[in-house]
This record gives C-alpha cells, sequence and structure tokens, in this order.
C-alpha cells in the first residue's frame, strides 16, 4: 500500500509510520506528483485541497486528529472515501490536564488573585469546597467522556452532556436538549467538547449564556464554532466588575489564529491559549494509524466517520 502523509512534520511522520508498516511505501507532499497520484491511502491534517485532490483512486482516509471538520468542509474531499479519525491517541490526557488547570484556575481564585496582585491587593477568599463546585462537560465522546472521568477523579461533581443518551460511571448523564438546560443550570465551570456539526455550531449562545448560574466560568478546548463570541462577551461584561460570566480560558476559535483585532486577546476576563490544549502525541498517533491502515488493507475498516453526522 501506499501512504501519503500530510500534516506540519510530515517527514518526521513519514519516517516513523515506514518503521511501524514495513509493508507500506510511505510518502509526503513533496514526492513526485506521479507517486502522490498513485497513493492507496491519505493519512491527514488539514490537508490542502490541491492535495486532497491529487490521488486518483483513494481508498481510506487516516485524519490525524479528532476533529474532522476541517476535512469535512474542505471542497477538495473525494465523496464515498471512508475516514477514519484519531480517537483520543494520548491527546484526551493532556486536554484533561488543560480542564483542570482551568477548573482549579477558578475555584481557587487564581483570577481574582491575579487582579488584586495588579492592585496590589492583600486579601484572602474562603475556599468553596469541590463538593460544591460542580463542572458540566459537553460532549462525551473519546476526548470527553475521559476528561470528564480526570475531573470527577479530582473530587469535582461532574454533569456530562451528549446529544443522544449515556451512561458513565460517576458522572451524572444528561441528553437531549432539555437535558442541556438541566446542566446548564447546575454548573459553576462549563466545559466544551463537542464537535463542530450543524447542529453544535453556537451552541452556546446568549440563551445558554443566561442559564448558568451567576459567575459560572467557561473553558473551551473544543472548537471556537460553539460559541457565539458576541453573547460571550456580553456576558463576560466590561472586564472591570465581574459579569454574569466570570471568566473564560479559550484555546480554540472560530479563526485560527486569532484574529489580531479580537477584543478576546485583550479581554482582562478572558485566557487565550493557541490551540495548545490537545496536541497529538506522536508515538501513540501513529500506532493508531498503522491500526487504521492495516484495517483498511483487511477490508475491515474501523468506525468510520459519518459525514453526514459531522463526527
Ligand atoms: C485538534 O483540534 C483535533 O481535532 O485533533
Amino acid at each position: 500500500m501506499k501512504v501519503l502523509v500530510h500534516i506540519d512534520d510530515a517527514e518526521q511522520w513519514r519516517d516513523a509510520l515506514a518503521r511501524r508498516l514495513p509493508e507500506a511505501e510511505v510518502i509526503t507532499g513533496s514526492a513526485p506528483a506521479e507517486q502522490r497520484r498513485q497513493a492507496d491511502y491519505l493519512a491527514a491534517w488539514k490537508p490542502p485541497e490541491a492535495l486532497l485532490r491529487e490521488p486518483e483512486a483513494l481508498k481510506g482516509i487516516v485524519n490525524l486528529g479528532a476533529g474532522v471538520d476541517a476535512l469535512l468542509n474542505n471542497p477538495g474531499l473525494p465523496e464515498g472515501v471512508p475516514i477514519v479519525k484519531l480517537r483520543d491517541a494520548g491527546m484526551a490526557s493532556l486536554i484533561g490536564d488543560y480542564v483542570r488547570y482551568g477548573v482549579l484556575h477558578f475555584q481557587r481564585d487564581f483570577d481574582r488573585y491575579r487582579r488584586q496582585q495588579h492592585a496590589g491587593e492583600w486579601r484572602e477568599h474562603a475556599v468553596v469546597d469541590k463538593a460544591d463546585w460542580p463542572v458540566g462537560v459537553l460532549g462525551l465522546g473519546a476526548i470527553g467522556a475521559r476528561v470528564a472521568n480526570m475531573v470527577a477523579a479530582d473530587g469535582f461533581p461532574v454533569h456530562g452532556w451528549s446529544r443522544s443518551e449515556k451512561a458513565l460511571e460517576g458522572i451524572t448523564c444528561h441528553h437531549g436538549d432539555d437535558g442541556l438546560d438541566d446542566l446548564l443550570a447546575r454548573v459553576r465551570t462549563l466545559v466544551l467538547l463537542l464537535p463542530d456539526t450543524r447542529a453544535t455550531r453556537q451552541i452556546i449562545d446568549a440563551r445558554a449564556l443566561a442559564r448558568l448560574p451567576e459567575g459560572a466560568s467557561l473553558i473551551n478546548p473544543g472548537r471556537g464554532t460553539l460559541i457565539d463570541e458576541a453573547a460571550l462577551l456580553e456576558a463576560l461584561g466590561d472586564g472591570d466588575s465581574e459579569g454574569r460570566l466570570r471568566g473564560a480560558l479559550l484555546d480554540a476559535f472560530p479563526e485560527e489564529p486569532l484574529p489580531e483585532a479580537s477584543p478576546l486577546w485583550v479581554h482582562p476576563r478572558v485566557w487565550v491559549t493557541p490551540h495548545m490544549a490537545g496536541p497529538t502525541p506522536l508515538g501513540d498517533a501513529l500506532d493508531q494509524v498503522a491500526e487504521a491502515l492495516r484495517a483498511f488493507e483487511a477490508g475491515e475498516p474501523q468506525a468510520t466517520v459519518d459525514p453526514a453526522a459531522g463526527y
């Protein structure tokens, strides 16, 4: 089999994948066009449209990330080619750490202490018990479920939400529109780990934000499109006083890099990170890619992405 790899450090991926899959010929976008045209499989993260159009008879695509929104929105995506995505591959535990940092940031008042430091103010706040700090996780896929478990293991009561019904031990699970409203009204920190689909776009709008308890906080390591940014800014207030929403830790934005003119960069209650919450660790990911490619070759592909559902 011939595998075409496209990702930032493609040469490194090519060499490591070739070692794991000695039966494969692994090439990158710098290989001659003739070879690229003959690729059987594409293993790629955000491939350019032109590259996606090159292979003449693709048998499968492995998305080198968990979110398939960029791939599904690419006009060069050939129809009917099965897509497998990385399921977790070490990303979930990194995202879990990001979320735990964020939850503790707000629960232990680091945001307030930072502002106090700037004002030279020495004032201690009473600690709110973890048991009284419910955390909501929207999205209970491979990553959301793992993150929910990590936060629960830290001692926070965790509410999870998915569109269809799910059961996870130790997590209070909600589903459907009513379940979402119910969850929003209960949580002090809301974590977004939903895929970007038609159904999830701007799911956190003014109405959803208004359902959160006064002083709630938001953590988004998922997708920027999940949030209505104007409604978010409104809920955060002007920054001088705490708005309905106490603060937001944001790693994903509708446009990345976050445009220079975005008010989020300078908002005193917003923490911006550059989509770094869940990089794909090479080793785990390569194991999954090799496994996915072998399954394709054996004619027994792993669970494939449903383009209509968007994940
Ligand atoms: C990163 O955002 C991913 O979807 O893997």
